[in-house]
């Protein structure tokens, strides 16, 4: 029997990667043994400027040690979800530690951040709300708008940081229950969105403002009211506390429903009992001393890099993606892992370099760095 091209997958698998490679978009992750910023490409020494891993908190001893000990104490795994085999004290222990590092009533864990959004997006969504969501928000936030949609929800797009249209499109909904949803630093650009500004939108309209916080690490802590608009925080274990895992951090009736709503939550397994512990360790870091300290360090290397830039990720624009690629490969053969970001994570004609600061990085790196992209600059900002 000859292949049907209608039904036959491999037609459609082969047609599919052909179309990725001929638009030169074709991704494979690479081998990178390391353990904080440095490690071996290739056989090569690099020093990755990558991660989100913003104050070195995966590779801190207290941190790893914690997961040790749950390790030895609850095994590797949670074994099923949580409404079904229960919860392990750590998850409890690190909820409660999380509602109140957030300053919020209540926390509840996901498996990931990208589970969080996709949950609370989903839940909160239904016939009779608008979900007004900034264009440049994560895809975590696109794909949990998408669920809301299907739950009977009407999303509404709006520019990027652009206030006065989120106005209008609130003001042309008044009649409805809104939802505000923005990355408060936005992952690829690293610009930081206008929370008290939005707050009070929001409170003309008593609108719900969902802030998702994954990777605010030098910005104040939002608070759970402001101006009286209530706000829902999303956030990672896996960032900023060097671990895995995501949390919706609210008011308890917003945390209990979620419980009890969540697809992302209810049919899917815990997380693991290591990664907790590790966030909580990393939460016990932040409020530290030394988590202060880690935090000024980062601050003073993002001044070298861009003064004033409010956040550690920085991006350097070439346009073309392959300018932007060129770019990569130039730095990463003096030895800096810097990535070429292009669409479809970013915009046609906005392909980037997006360099990411860390604690961990020491001063030598960051003056490579500097000199390195000084070098690309001078060659015509290739
Ligand atoms: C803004 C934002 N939200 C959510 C996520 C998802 O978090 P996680 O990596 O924990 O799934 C990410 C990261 O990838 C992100 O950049």
């Amino acid at each position: 029997m000859s292949p049907n091209q209608a039904t036959d997958w491999s037609t459609w698998l082969d047609a599919e990667i052909d179309s990725i490679k001929s638009s030169d978009r074709w991704r494979s992750p690479r081998a990178f043994d390391a353990n904080g910023p440095t490690g071996i490409l290739n056989g090569q020494t690099v020093v990755s400027f990558a991660s989100n891993d913003y104050l070195g908190l995966t590779s801190h001893s207290a941190v790893k040690a914690a997961a040790r000990d749950a390790i030895d104490r609850w095994g590797s795994g949670s074994g099923a979800s949580r409404l079904v085999v229960g919860s392990r004290p750590i998850h409890h222990e690190l909820e409660t530690h999380l509602a109140s590092w957030r300053g919020t009533e209540s926390a509840v864990l996901f498996p990931t951040g990208f589970a969080a959004n996709l949950g609370l997006l989903a839940t909160l969504g239904a016939r009779g709300v608008v979900v007004h969501s900034d264009e440049l928000n994560h895809a975590s936030i696109i794909d949990g708008c998408r669920m809301a949609r299907a739950n009977g929800a009407e999303i509404v797009t709006y520019p990027h940081l652009d206030l006065e249209t989120l106005a209008v499109h609130l003001e042309s909904h008044s009649d409805a229950r809104q939802v505000v949803v923005t990355d408060s630093v936005f992952s690829m650009d690293g610009d930081v969105a206008p929370i008290a500004q939005l707050a009070e939108l929001c409170a003309r309209y008593s609108a719900l403002l969902v802030l998702d916080e994954a990777h605010a690490v030098l910005e104040p802590t939002p608070p759970p009211q402001l101006g009286g608009t209530t706000i829902v925080q999303v956030g990672t274990l896996s960032k900023t506390l060097g671990a895995l895992g995501g949390f919706v951090a609210g008011p308890a009736a917003v945390i209990d429903l979620l419980v009890n709503r969540a697809r992302t939550y209810i049919f899917t397994t815990a997380p693991s009992p290591a990664d907790s512990a590790a966030a909580l360790a990393a939460i016990g870091v932040l409020e530290s001393t030394e988590g202060a300290a880690l935090r000024e360090r980062l601050r003073s290397s993002v001044d070298r890099v861009r003064l004033g830039h409010p956040s550690p990720i920085i991006p350097i624009v070439l346009g073309d993606e392959s300018a932007a690629l060129r770019a990569s490969q130039e730095l990463l053969e003096c030895g800096l892992l810097v990535p070429a970001i292009r669409p479809p994570t970013v915009p046609v004609g906005s392909s980037r370099l997006r360099v990411a600061l860390s604690a961990a990085h020491t001063d030598e790196q960051i003056t490579a760095l500097l000199d390195a992209l000084s070098t690309l600059e001078t060659d015509g900002g290739r």
